[in-house]
């Protein structure tokens, strides 16, 4: 049975994945997300208005989905709360609707102090995280003195908890007000505490069930502690691994992954981006383009599609068909590149992507050109309606990558989107 279904981004994040599972969440009976915390962000166009949400999947905007933060998440109480808040503003009801791990770790807010203060890598320089305190929260994860979200439930032994994960941390030397702290999370544990659940059993029973389940990855797969551009990366695994061990629902019961990317590529933060477009070019584009970030507001670094980078998500991802978005914003470029290999230097092919990204940093990209088009074909949503030029470069990475385009976005509406085939 198809009944489950993941959504990835394929580079750096900001694929355009929130309008992805937005589409496909219509018909979801759960949407699930499985990993990073609010340093996601995910712009969802509701009722023509844009609605960012950071930590709450983007299926809450259909009505009938529930929706999972699983325990592969961390979870900043307070920002959470203001989400819940601010959707209950625009007649969106999260009641009975929403169902948060009680594993989940929690984000305090010396965590977010902390990330800013560890911004620096010695020798490295900065790494440009997002300051949401998303790498300190897992790194008390993996070195167990993190606070769950079952501890807050047993408010006991809660501020020892505390108190020992602060004696952990080199870098706060500032006084921190635990009692206050602590007085802010009980009260909003108290209004949140009917969401807060065993979501490992939900899930699993949902998929027994038959339900259509819909998992959400935030970021992308250049940017996994494992897979991505280390050390410039994130702390979790948006990759599919990251499903299971950030859910508790096993390999085999998810069946189809469609992986996001950009007709061309971004990336926020620091770090080796071998497309990236010269610079005169690349500030006319992300004007064009509102390449800017929907959590922070930096502007994205911009480039040519890449697809050496694409292949291997496909793969690490084990992704079924792709999802193509921001067609639009290449319209008026009279040559489109893409890349289809790199080389050394010297010119010597590499055959995989790089491990390490001082090798990636100084890779040499071989491009293909594809004649562009000038008209603008933003809300197009038949591909027969798309200039031929757009057509070819479509057809074109899809035999580069040899995977099929299912979803192609032409917008940030719902509507401009052209749907090849059907999702579930
Ligand atoms: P952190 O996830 O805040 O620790 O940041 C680590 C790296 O991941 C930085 O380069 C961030 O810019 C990047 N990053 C984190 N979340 C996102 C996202 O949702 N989109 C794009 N980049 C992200």
């Amino acid at each position: 049975m198809m009944n489950t279904l993941a959504v990835v981004g394929l580079l750096w994040g900001d694929e355009g994945k929130g309008k992805v599972v937005d589409l496909i969440s219509k018909k979801a009976d759960v949407v699930v997300r499985y990993q990073g915390g609010t340093n996601a962000g995910h712009t969802v166009y509701y009722k023509g208005k844009p609605l960012p949400l950071h930590l709450i999947p983007s299926g809450i905007f259909n009505k009938k989905s529930k929706c999972v933060i699983g325990n592969g998440c961390v979870i900043d109480l307070r920002s959470l709360y203001e989400e819940i808040l601010n959707l209950k503003k625009e007649g969106i009801d999260v009641k009975g609707r929403l169902f948060i791990s009680k594993r989940a770790h929690v984000t305090f807010p010396y965590h977010i102090e902390e990330d800013k203060k560890t911004e620096k890598i010695k020798g490295l320089g900065k790494l440009g995280t997002t300051s949401r305190g998303v790498g300190p929260t897992y790194t008390d994860k993996y070195a167990r003195t993190g606070i769950r979200i079952a501890d807050l439930l047993y408010p006991e032994g809660l501020e020892a908890l505390v108190e020992n994960n602060l004696k952990t941390k080199k870098v706060m030397d500032d006084e921190i007000n635990i009692p206050s702290i602590l007085e802010e999370y009980r009260t909003i544990v108290s209004e949140l505490r009917e969401y807060f659940t065993d979501t490992v059993f939900f899930l699993n029973n949902e998929i027994d069930k038959g339900k259509r389940v819909l998992f959400e990855g935030a970021q992308g797969c250049l940017l996994d502690i494992d897979f991505g551009t280390y050390p410039y990366v994130t702390s979790s695994n948006p990759t599919v691994g990251g499903i299971c061990t950030g859910t508790g629902v096993p390999s085999s019961k998810i069946k189809r992954v469609i992986g996001v990317a950009k007709a061309y590529s971004t990336r926020v933060g620091v770090g080796p981006f071998p497309t990236e477009f010269d610079k005169g070019f690349q500030e006319q584009f992300r004007e064009n383009a509102h390449e800017f970030g929907a959590t922070t507001g930096r502007p994205r670094s911009c480039g040519w599609f890449d697809a050496v980078g694409i292949r291997y998500a496909c793969m690490v991802n084990g992704v079924s068909s792709i999802a193509i978005t921001k067609i639009d914003c290449l319209s008026g470029i009279e040559t489109i590149k893409v890349c289809i290999d790199y080389k050394t230097k010297e010119g010597k092919q590499i055959q995989s992507f790089p491990s390490y990204s001082n090798e990636l940093s100084k890779v040499v990209p071989t491009y293909e050109e594809f004649k562009g088009w000038e008209e603008d074909i933003r809300g197009i949503n038949k591909i027969e309606d798309l200039p031929s030029e757009a057509r070819d470069y479509l057809k074109g990475l899809e035999e580069i990558l040899n995977v099929d385009f299912v979803i192609i976005s032409t917008g940030p509406d719902r509507d401009a989107t052209i749907v090849k085939e059907k999702i579930w």
